[in-house]
């Protein structure tokens, strides 16, 4: 290839992840990835309109909207609705370009079998690792239906697949436990005349199954005397006008990465709700279980057609099981997670019949075992069996090579948070592909992942300041008068979301509705941090509405965490005040302090200072409009005020000014004069 046209190298994004934390609280996780895919592409094959709730807005779903997209299907998003209008069975159009299905296998393999009877031919490429993938378990069947495919060799991707007008209903018996290829037959079979029938020995995954009821197609499922399942689809229905809505629940195999770090961590006490807990998808909850994992399933109920619960898990002592390979179907992608919680375990786990880890996004078996001989565990890989020594001290202090694997990047920060010392993965930019906000959620519930410190070659060590504490504490004022001494960058976080309530009370709009708050979050720049009207109590009081929404929250966080990062690179470092700075947005920052004091004393305080101002309030007014602040800050489900557990506390009510600086500048002093010396 011509040097000048190759792709420019990816970016990579190294995280960390440290140890001595608790998980705790409350939390959901992004919505499931085969399901999303689903929604989507059943939508497309109804005629009527689907909306879709919770989807999931990770890279691979979204390469699964864009191709149906380029294959004539109107999909748009407004908000977290997304609207898919159909085209009906038979209704797609030929693509003019390549499908780009990016790392996704699930949107290669499904999209592949939807366009096979069609006269028209698709291409389809992806990056890297899907390139690398084999396709023959789907080129096989859709073979038989009469699609017709030029590959590259060992039926790899880029390749082209011409299909048929004249399609054949095939009978066809899974060679190996797949739902991809179950799922594309079935797709396919949508637009088969006549009746096409899947036989599969080892029950997966039956997502496609159940959509396929639920939007009114006609499949059936019935038990083999043999204990096979024969599923068949009658393809060209009738189809009338009709109009669906889905939610779709949280993914089991997101919420594996949390259940396993609170089952590790000491004292973690977590409850994630709405988690799809299909029979076909809860194998890893299953063997936790059984590994004395302290986990109960609340609330359980159907949504869509799926069985759905809230999961509440405690730290447990875990102990050695042996995992039979009849459960690897229902548990595939999590394998490197159960690794992770193997290696705290009491004994030897042995994960049975892991051959079809080797073809998933890199060959996994290969990836977990290096990542967890490289933290210290023993462990040993005897065929395709997965062999691992549990202990309750593991060391971590490794850095993971991830080959883009956003599985192993996740399951491997969750090591860093039992083990000794830190564990590094070497690129997360992986994990965007099923959990995009992983690790902002694992630190608001108390884990410290964190882009590994960078530093200046003048300046090896510049620190960084997080101070947090409610409203009237004192904390702005610490901060302006470190950042001062220190000559440390300043920023005031509360500042975003005032300039975000500025510019909604100033365009009319309501603080609480969440559209207007996000538009104005859109817009604001860094002129807005300087305008007077920041300061107005109105302005401080549409903020606390405006910043209990988390989608504000998420729009404001990079630019924080950019500061920061800015701040180390140039090698001055910098000084961050607000409510979450050291649990959320700066967790690896060098220095916490949370600033509080009495309800009392800061209404004090508050009233004191308007009257400076020459603003007439009655202290009780002041007193009640700081409660209702803490309450809206400590209660919030997203990033709530609290201090970072390795946070130092200084209680202000009976401090003045100088004394809270003295206090916390004197104990900057001393640490770094310890570390230098
Ligand atoms: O500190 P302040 O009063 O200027 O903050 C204004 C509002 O913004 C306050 O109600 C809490 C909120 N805030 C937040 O939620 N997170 C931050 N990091 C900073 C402020």
């Amino acid at each position: 290839m011509d040097e000048d046209k190759k792709q420019p190298p990816r970016p990579i994004k190294p995280m960390v992840s440290k140890g001595g934390i608790a998980l705790k609280g409350e939390c959901t996780v992004a919505g499931d990835k085969s399901i999303s895919h689903r929604a989507l592409m059943f939508g497309s094959q109804v005629i009527g309109t689907t909306k879709i709730y919770g989807l999931l807005e990770g890279e691979d779903v979204l390469c699964t909207a864009e191709a149906l997209r380029s294959l004539g299907v109107t999909i748009s998003r407004e908000h977290d609705k997304w609207t898919v209008i159909g085209v009906g069975v038979g209704g797609l159009c030929e693509s003019l370009d390549v499908l780009d299905m990016g790392n996704s296998g699930t949107s290669t393999r499904l999209l592949m079998g939807l366009v096979t009877p069609y006269n028209f031919t698709t291409f389809f490429t992806g990056d890297d690792s899907l390139k690398s993938r084999p396709m023959a378990r789907v080129i096989t069947p859709l073979t038989q239906i009469g699609a017709q495919f030029q590959a590259r060799d060992g039926n790899r991707l880029p390749l082209a697949l011409k299909g048929t007008d004249t399609p054949l209903p095939i009978n066809y018996t899974l060679p190996v436990a797949s739902a991809q290829v179950k799922s594309a037959i079935l797709l396919a079979g949508l637009n088969i005349p006549g009746i096409t029938t899947i036989i599969e020995k080892e029950a997966t995954r039956d997502h496609t199954e159940n959509m396929l009821e639920y939007f009114g197609f006609n499949v059936q499922r019935q038990r083999l005397d043999d204990g096979s399942l024969s599923i068949s689809v009658t393809g060209q229905p009738h189809q009338k006008l009709a109009n669906y809505e889905i939610f779709v629940p949280a993914d089991p195999s997101s919420a594996a990465f949390l259940a396993v770090a609170a089952l590790i961590c000491p004292d973690s006490d977590l409850l994630i709700r709405n988690i799809c807990v299909n029979p076909l998808r809860i194998g890893l909850f299953t063997t936790l279980k059984e590994m004395g994992a302290k986990i109960e399933f609340l609330n359980e109920r159907k949504i869509a057609g799926e069985p759905v619960a809230d999961i509440h898990i405690k730290y447990s002592q875990l102990k050695a099981v042996t995992v039979p390979a009849s459960r690897a179907p229902s548990m595939i992608d999590e394998y490197p997670i159960l690794a992770v919680a193997a290696a705290f375990a009491k004994g030897e786990t042995k994960m049975l019949g892991l051959s079809e880890l080797r073809v998933k996004e890199s060959d996994r078996l290969n990836a977990v075992l290096s990542a967890l001989t490289a933290c210290g565990v023993s462990a040993r890989a005897e065929g395709d069996d997965l062999y691992v020594k549990g202990s309750p001290k593991i060391k971590g202090g490794a850095t993971v090579t991830t080959n883009f694997d956003h599985r192993i990047a996740m399951a491997f920060l969750v090591m860093g948070m039992a083990s000794t010392e830190p564990v590094t993965v070497d690129d997360a930019t992986a994990i965007a592909t099923s959990f995009p906000n992983f690790s902002d959620l694992c630190n608001s519930l108390g884990a410290r992942i964190s882009a590994p410190r960078p530093t200046h070659p003048s300046n090896p060590s510049p620190i960084v300041v997080a101070i947090d504490g409610p409203a009237a504490s004192g904390k702005g004022t610490l901060a302006r008068r470190l950042a001062e001494h220190l000559n440390l960058e300043y920023l005031d976080t509360g500042s975003l979301y005032r300039a975000v309530g500025m510019k909604v009370i100033y365009a009319g709009k309501d603080p609480s509705n969440l559209t207007d708050a996000m538009e104005a979050a859109r817009t604001i720049d860094i002129e807005d941090l300087a305008n007077p009207r920041l300061r107005q109590e109105r302005i401080g009081q549409a903020a606390s509405i405006v910043s209990a929404f988390p989608e504000v929250r998420s729009a404001l966080l990079e630019f924080q965490r950019e500061f920061a990062r800015k701040s180390a690179l140039s090698g001055r470092g910098a000084v961050l005040d607000g409510r979450d700075i050291g649990t959320v947005v700066c967790p690896d920052a060098n220095f916490k302090f949370f600033i509080t004091a009495t309800l009392f004393a800061r209404a004090k305080r508050r009233h004191k200072e308007l009257q400076g101002q020459g603003i007439e309030v009655v202290f009780d007014s002041v007193l009640e409009d700081l409660r209702e602040r803490d309450e809206r800050d400590e209660k919030r489900a997203i990033a709530p005020l609290r201090p970072a557990d390795d946070a130092y506390i200084i209680d202000s009510s009976k401090l003045d000014a100088s004394e809270v600086f003295k206090k916390s500048n004197d104990l900057i002093n001393k640490t770094i004069k310890n570390t230098s010396s």
